[in-house]
């Protein structure tokens, strides 16, 4: 009989990655979905046939023990959040209740409906925050820097919090940014990438950017979801830091996005204060050893490669759009 998987967030980018992974291995796969007025498949479309969609959400917690008694997963992946950074700034109290409490709900809904669970809980770099050593490993104390920093923060206490209370294998995964052609477009490594097929399509002229000093690791979202599962498989949970040990900036971003297309990146890309965030987080650099020794798991994909994947997909996208509207 083959596995049984439920993923939250299954509309999202890494949760149409790890539907795919999943279904490679044979798994049936149950996607967890809230309710929206416009149906909202532009990452799953391609998967429809292939999964099971159900309605649940974090901030109903009777709705999440709905799905677990009739789906009986032996895996649960919680990817779903409210992921964006900036949002968090202005609506941090739907942040908490999405990002933080829905966490708890969930893991409450498996230990009631079925405690042998194992469960993945999203964590992500954005907890370390105002970083108090470079690399940041699993051992790094968190500073975060954003109501979407603090509350992944408590998600990941929380997690940590049911193995250590009720035996539960729940396991937290520290991401660092992972970015792939289908990341939201709000994000800023899409934004660029997306811009530059546009300008170099000829339907803009400039982006606006906030702070391009940021630093980032950024890895491709597709090998993340490999370590997610992978965490899993263990015998024992834990929690693993998920990164490539590189660190660029939005600057370099633009160079190599820019480059790729042979325009230069100075001559487009304009500075707006709105970008700019009450708090930043200057330098993100993961130390991925634990979850290479323990996991098997290494990064697949190169910084440039990842730059040039998300700027030929874009330029693919923009042109079949300028053709059907032609
Ligand atoms: P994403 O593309 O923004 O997807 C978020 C998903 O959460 C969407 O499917 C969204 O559904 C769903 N969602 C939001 N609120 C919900 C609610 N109340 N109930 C049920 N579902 C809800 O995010 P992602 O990049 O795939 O990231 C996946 C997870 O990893 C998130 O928890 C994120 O915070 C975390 N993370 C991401 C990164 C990264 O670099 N990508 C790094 C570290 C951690 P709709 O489609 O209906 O909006
Ligand atoms: N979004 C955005 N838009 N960011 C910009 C812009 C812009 O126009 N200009 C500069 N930036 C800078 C931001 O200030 C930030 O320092 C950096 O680019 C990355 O921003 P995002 O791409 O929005 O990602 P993030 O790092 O804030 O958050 C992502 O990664 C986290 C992991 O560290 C999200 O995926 C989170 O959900 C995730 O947890």
């Amino acid at each position: 009989m083959s596995k049984r998987a439920l993923i939250t967030g299954i509309t999202g980018q890494d949760g149409s990655y790890l539907a795919e992974l999943l279904l490679a291995k044979g798994y049936h796969v149950v996607g967890m979905l809230r309710r929206s007025s416009t149906v909202n498949f532009e990452r799953i479309g391609h998967l429809q046939d292939d999964l099971e969609l159900v309605s649940g959400d974090l901030l109903d917690e009777a709705s999440m023990i709905q799905v677990l008694r009739a789906h009986q997963p032996e895996e649960v992946y919680n990817l779903a959040a409210q992921s964006f950074v900036q949002t968090s700034f202005t609506q941090p109290v739907l942040t908490g209740e999405t990002t933080a409490l829905g966490v708890t709900r969930l893991l409450d809904a498996v230990r009631m409906v079925d405690p042998g669970i194992r469960l993945y809980q999203a964590s992500s770099s954005e907890m370390f925050g105002k970083v108090v050593e470079v690399p940041q490993s699993e051992s790094t104390p968190f500073h975060p820097r954003s109501p979407y920093g603090v509350a992944k923060v408590y998600g990941h206490w929380i997690t940590v919090n049911y193995r250590e209370s009720y035996g539960m294998h729940t396991n937290s995964g520290i991401l660092f940014n992972h970015e792939s052609p289908r990341r939201g477009l709000e994000f800023v490594t899409r934004k660029i990438a997306n811009g530059v097929a546009r300008i170099k399509l000829g339907l803009d002229t400039t982006i606006a950017l906030g702070n391009l000093e940021a630093q980032r690791d950024w890895g491709f979202a597709g090998d993340y979801v490999d370590a997610m599962w992978r965490m899993l498989q263990q015998p024992t949970p834990g929690d693993f830091v998920v990164a490539t040990g590189e660190t660029h900036s939005v600057r370099e971003f633009c160079e190599l996005a820019f480059g790729h297309v042979d325009l230069d990146w100075s001559d487009h890309v304009v500075i707006d204060e709105r970008f700019f965030r009450p708090a930043e987080v200057d330098l993100l650099v993961g130390d991925p050893s634990q979850a290479r020794d323990v996991l098997g798991w290494t990064p697949r994909t190169g910084f440039r490669e990842l730059v040039e994947m998300m700027v030929d997909a874009d330029l693919d996208a923009v042109a079949r759009q300028q053709r059907h509207l032609a």
